[in-house]
């Protein structure tokens, strides 16, 4: 069974024909000073009540802060500052605190050789082996390893690689989109009311960067197809990048106009029946969508609106929000129509509390 997933649709690491700065004079003082101090911390704190603080976890993040500040910066850059940091600030805190003891006269019967020996081999070999291990981390290698796969994600915290993985939200709004897409809880609902059904045919209605066009077609079964009708030329294009890199261009086909055009073109042509069809443009036109779908499903087919509660708004019969009355005419139209049995649904996700409204055909 597929797991729909947009949130994968880059690759999830850096693709290993990427080649970025990696060692670089900002990333080199940085790592030098991130030491400096923590060495300057672990020797203190070592001396004065005995412990020392594990440097790594505190570089990573202040290393990841620093240089996500910077432009340009990148993960493998980042990688070799948090090296320097943790793997340096661990080796001269020994170095400092093992005579420091003996200095202060805190050192008495262990080996100071043989302890000074471990301490510094233990050091060499996490300096040797950190920088690599952590670039085999985060480079795209076919490491078998979730643990691998999990630390790479939290490096890349912060990263903008191209290719890396980056929300689809972050797209959407580095491509100048409205950040209006279908939250990922909704996304995965649409996903797996298409899958319940085992939907082959769909049709979506507003597509801007095919954020939910992607979850929905990703529910299809081998062979399945998607329409996707887009008034906006620019949506269009950013949305056909966007499900080129998911590897999803075969099962999905777009259609640029109004949307008020394009579906009496749809029903003219005899396209459908559609299994389910997914209305979320315009929202003055849903009622007008929801009569044209009307003619495109067969008994069964689920007709799925969004933006039906937008944050309990619908209530206010008054409204002078032409959305929210655009959208009042669809739910009185969709409680009226003899066709279907429907339910709104509200959701609450990372865009607020909005709805769904979810309607099965009964008859046509
Ligand atoms: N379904 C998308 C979000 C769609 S946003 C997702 O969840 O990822 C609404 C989209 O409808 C926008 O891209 C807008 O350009 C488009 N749109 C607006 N009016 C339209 C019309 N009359 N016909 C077709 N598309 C329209
Ligand atoms: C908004 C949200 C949507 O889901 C949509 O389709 C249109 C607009 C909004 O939050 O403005
Ligand atoms: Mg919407």
């Amino acid at each position: 069974m597929s797991s729909a997933r947009p949130d994968e649709v880059a690759a999830p690491r850096v693709a290993d024909d990427i080649s970025l700065p990696e060692l670089t004079l900002r990333g080199l003082v940085l790592g030098a000073l991130i030491t400096v101090v923590f060495t300057a911390s672990n020797i203190y704190l070592g001396l004065k009540i005995g412990l020392t603080f594990s440097s790594s976890i505190p570089a990573a993040v202040i290393a990841m802060a620093v240089l996500g500040l910077a432009r340009g910066s990148n993960i493998l850059e980042n990688n070799v500052v948090q090296t320097m940091a943790s793997a340096g600030g661990t080796l001269s805190a020994v170095i400092f605190i093992l005579p420091g003891l003996i200095m202060i006269g805190h050192w008495h019967g262990f080996p100071f050789w043989q302890t000074a020996g471990v301490c510094a081999l233990g050091g060499i070999l996490g300096v040797l082996y950190s920088a690599p291990l952590r670039r085999a981390l985060v480079v795209q290698s076919d490491l078998p390893y979730p643990e691998g796969v999990a630390a790479a994600a939290i490096l890349q915290v912060g990263s903008r690689v191209p290719g890396a993985a980056a929300p689809p939200a972050r797209d959407a709004a580095e491509a100048g989109l409205p950040a209006i897409q279908v939250t990922p809880n909704q996304g995965k609902l649409l996903a797996i009311l298409a899958q319940s059904i085992a939907a082959r045919s769909i049709l979506e209605i507003g597509t801007l960067g095919g954020y939910s066009t992607i979850w929905l077609a990703r529910a299809l079964p081998e062979g399945g197809k998607l329409l996707t009708l887009e008034l906006n030329p620019k949506h269009a294009r950013i949305a056909r990048a966007n499900w080129q890199r998911a590897g999803l261009s075969e099962r999905i086909e777009l259609r640029l106009g109004t949307a008020l055009d394009t579906l009496p073109q749809l029903v003219a042509e005899g396209r459908g029946p559609f299994d389910l069809i997914f209305i979320d443009a315009d929202k003055p036109n849903a009622a007008a969508y929801l009569a044209w779908v009307l003619n495109l499903v067969h008994p069964g087919s689920l007709i799925i609106t969004d933006n039906v509660v937008r944050r309990g708004g619908l209530i206010e019969a008054d409204s002078q929000d032409e959305d929210v009355q655009g959208m009042r005419r669809f739910t009185e139209a969709l409680a009226e129509e003899k066709r279907v049995e429907a339910i709104v649904t509200q959701t609450v996700g990372s865009k607020g509390h909005d709805g769904f409204a979810i309607a099965l055909v009964k008859a046509v």
